[in-house]
């Protein structure tokens, strides 16, 4: 033991010469450990000093003392924390933030513990860390996958800045529901399109080189089958079967465990009858068995703990036994693997090389982060001064939340707005809103740091500009409290806004969901515009119809009145800090939008979930009668469907050639104009149709797209290969096969695109 003391203080000694910026590191774990080149070898050293109890504590994780992301732990005081910290019982922390914070507890787990072995800190770094980038739904409308992997850079260099080496993203939950709160946090419906933005996401934040300062560990979650909770309600009951599972579900997740994801965070739900938290065959059949991936697996907030109110494990130690055994290899806040392993253990319920294999793996992630060469590498106070809130991020996020926006209806050209001469109504409470914008998950963000959309309309100073409230959207949401749903009934400053707009030239209306409505715990059954918005926007349609309505909101909502009475109707989401200048240079012109909804759009929440790559029925078409999958009083189509989006120009696809060349491979091109009078971008879609297959296929299944940008008049050709890569699917002993037969290509703008030729292979 005195060897092994004399060994680190040397150690430390040694990092604090060659240290350059932070020279206090004190690192305590042996030379001999340093000294191994690779780091598995580094790992197996350290793995065979640590005793059983420390090996478990690397397996825990505790939240910080400040914000709770989850129900409050049933144990756990400040107390207990720093003594388990001293012990070394604590592998990790989540929601400590700040340098100073950061280095002070891991200075009490370098410093203090035994081994020294440093902290990983993690926090949900969803969409930004203090400068918000636009919610995670709303950048996938951008189909950009530079811009959205350059977010998330952003995100990652700004949290890393902060004391953070480990952000709770991407979620690549493929989401079909409206009425389920975090449809705001993935990527939508399509597991092509998700996949895509799944890796840009990991390479964002990992980039090429974890062990630089810039960069922190992602995490895929929810591992699996979370965004298919029952009714949209949040952390309701999964079933699904193998098809859905291997060809919707995973496709997103193996495409991050294929990126070098570092981490993975299994879910609250049951999948078909086992929580996630628990199931042998997610975590180590399919994960780290199948794809083999090598990174370490987190559970969800107390996840382990609710497996008791699931009915699956009869107390706490029976739950940490399960998820033990089914490869969660770290404890988030159920307090239950410190408090239980080591028994398990020694009782022989849990075998001691699951141990080692969760050991290892928690410990490979923080060699690769440099960890263990400086445990203060992301605790630099200057850094976090100079890096924090940087004009570079600003344009980052601009630059996304601009190509975010979806435009849904844009009659007679009122959009773009004249820049001259017009007097403008602006109304609605979002408008002036410097909250709502940044979303949800946003808990290191300043409050009331967004551009309001007031703010953003003001620098186009030669039109007239009044703005008038009219209503509050809702009042009582907070981030992380219960929330008192009040819609708010005052309709005092009606007057004001009916009399602002009869006089204008044009209206715009910003109306929608604030920040908190959507995200985790928000669920809803209505998705209609909350409180008294809806009265307020037919009040002024009666004294105004030039409308242009600009939606803030984090899920599709029902719109069939708007897209029925309004002129214009913008998609506007909620775009993180920069909101209000992404908005208005749309709205003006100064922008064309070129985003495409990666969400289906509701005709009616009867309609919930409606997404586009169904499968036929057996009765599919209207036969005169009712026996046909039909509803009796709303149509079986959405509104807006999936890739949807229109610019300030207009594009024509033609001369769609499709050539089956040898090895089943499909080489297509399609010719792209520009019709219209501005220059503009779009995303060019591909998609398949698999007619007969061992297991039916969807109707559509969208296969490759391309953003093209143009002048006016131009044309270009756009070209795209298919192979059995994707003209194949997973079988249901999720075997993925390819399967000869007639096959139907579509291109075109959207999901409904049309123009196709069918093929044989
Ligand atoms: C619960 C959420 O489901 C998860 O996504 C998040 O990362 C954790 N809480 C930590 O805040």
């Amino acid at each position: 033991m005195k060897v092994l003391k004399l060994n680190i203080v040397l150690f430390g000694v040694f990092l604090s010469l060659i240290s350059c910026s932070n020279s206090n590191s004190t690192l305590s774990i042996s030379s001999k450990v340093s000294s191994i080149k690779d780091i598995d070898g580094k790992v197996n050293e350290l793995l065979g000093r640590m005793t059983l109890e420390e090996k478990v504590g690397q397996m825990n994780q505790y939240v910080g003392f400040w914000d709770l992301t989850g129900p409050a732990p049933k144990s756990g005081d400040a107390a207990e924390k720093y003594e388990h910290l001293r012990k070394g019982y604590v592998g990790s922390m989540l929601n400590v933030r700040g340098v100073e914070n950061v280095r002070g507890v891991q200075k009490i787990a370098v410093e203090e513990s035994r081994l020294g072995i440093p902290l990983i800190i993690g926090f949900d770094v969803i969409h930004g860390y203090e400068t918000i980038s636009p919610i995670p739904l709303a950048e996938s409308a951008s189909w950009d996958l530079e811009a959205i992997r350059k977010s998330s850079e952003v995100a990652a260099e700004e949290a890393a800045a902060a004391g953070i080496n480990w952000t709770f993203a991407p979620m690549v939950d493929i989401t079909r529901d409206a009425r389920w709160g975090r449809v705001m946090e993935g990527a939508g419906e399509d597991p092509y399109l998700g996949s895509k933005i799944a890796k840009a996401r990991v390479l964002g934040f990992q980039g090429t080189d974890l062990s630089a300062h810039t960069t922190i560990a992602a995490c895929a979650k929810h591992f699996a089958g979370y965004g298919f909770s029952e009714s949209g309600r949040e952390y309701n009951t999964v079933d699904v079967g193998t098809s859905t599972l291997n060809n919707m579900i995973f496709p997103p997740f193996q495409a991050t465990v294929e990126a070098g994801v570092r981490t993975f965070m299994n879910a609250f739900n049951v999948l078909n009858g086992i929580p996630a938290t628990g199931n042998k065959y997610l975590q180590r059949d399919v994960l780290k068995g199948k794809w083999g991936f090598d990174g370490f697996v987190v559970t969800d907030w107390g996840s382990i703990d609710e497996m008791t109110s699931h009915g699956l494990a009869k107390d706490g130690k029976e739950a940490a036994k399960i998820a033990a055994n089914a490869g969660s290899d770290m404890d988030m806040e159920s307090h239950l693997y410190v408090k239980e392993l080591s028994a398990l253990v020694r009782e022989g319920k849990v075998k001691a090389s699951f141990i080692d294999d969760a050991v290892k793996r928690i410990l490979k992630v923080k060699f690769e982060l440099g960890l263990f060469e400086n445990p203060y590498k992301y605790c630099d106070e200057t850094r976090e001064k100079e890096v924090i809130g940087q004009q570079s991020f600003h344009d980052a996020v601009l630059d996304v939340a601009k190509k975010s926006i979806v435009l849904l209806k844009n009659d007679n050209q009122l959009l773009p707005l004249k820049k001259q001469g017009q007097k403008i109504a602006l109304i609605g409470a979002l408008a002036a809103d410097k909250n709502s914008p940044l979303g949800n998950w946003r808990i290191a963000a300043k409050d009331n740091s967004a551009v309001s959309v007031l703010e953003g309309m003001q620098a186009y100073k030669e039109n007239k500009l009044v703005y008038a409230k009219g209503a509050d959207v809702n009042v009582g949401y907070t981030a992380f409290t219960a929330q008192v749903h009040i819609n708010t009934t005052d309709k005092s400053e009606f007057p004001q806004a009916i009399q602002a707009a009869r006089s204008a030239d044009v209206v715009v209306m910003v109306l929608g969901e604030i920040g908190y409505q959507s995200g985790e715990g928000r669920s809803r059954t209505k998705l209609g515009l909350p409180g008294v918005q809806q009265e307020l926007l037919e009040a002024v349609y009666k004294v105004n119809k030039n409308i242009v309505l600009v939606l803030n909101n984090g899920r599709p909502l029902v719109l069939n009145w708007h897209q029925q009475h309004l002129p214009a109707i913008v998609e506007a989401w909620q775009l993180g800090t920069q909101s209000g200048n992404a908005i208005a240079q749309v709205l003006y012109g100064d922008y064309n939008p070129s985003g495409k909804l990666p969400m289906s759009f509701p005709r009616a929440v009867g309609q919930a979930p409606i997404y586009y790559n169904y499968k036929n029925t057996g009765r599919p078409t209207g036969a005169p009668g009712v026996f046909w999958s039909h509803y009796e009083d709303e149509k079986n189509s959405p509104l807006y469907p999936f890739g949807y989006g229109l610019s300030y120009t207009s594009f024509e696809y033609s001369n769609l050639q499709v050539k089956v060349v040898s090895g089943n491979k499909v080489n297509i091109s399609v010719t792209l104009k520009n019709s219209g009078q501005k220059t503009g971008k779009e995303v060019v879609q591909l998609y398949i149709r698999d007619h007969f297959a061992s297991v039916t296929r969807p109707v559509k299944e969208l296969k490759g797209f391309e953003l093209v940008t143009l002048e006016p008049s131009e044309s270009k050709e756009i070209s795209f290969i298919l192979t059995e890569e994707e003209l194949g699917f997973y079988d249901n002993d999720g075997q993925f096969i390819f399967e000869k037969g007639d096959f139907t290509i579509f291109v075109g703008g959207d999901s409904n695109a049309n123009l196709q030729a069918q093929i044989t292979l």
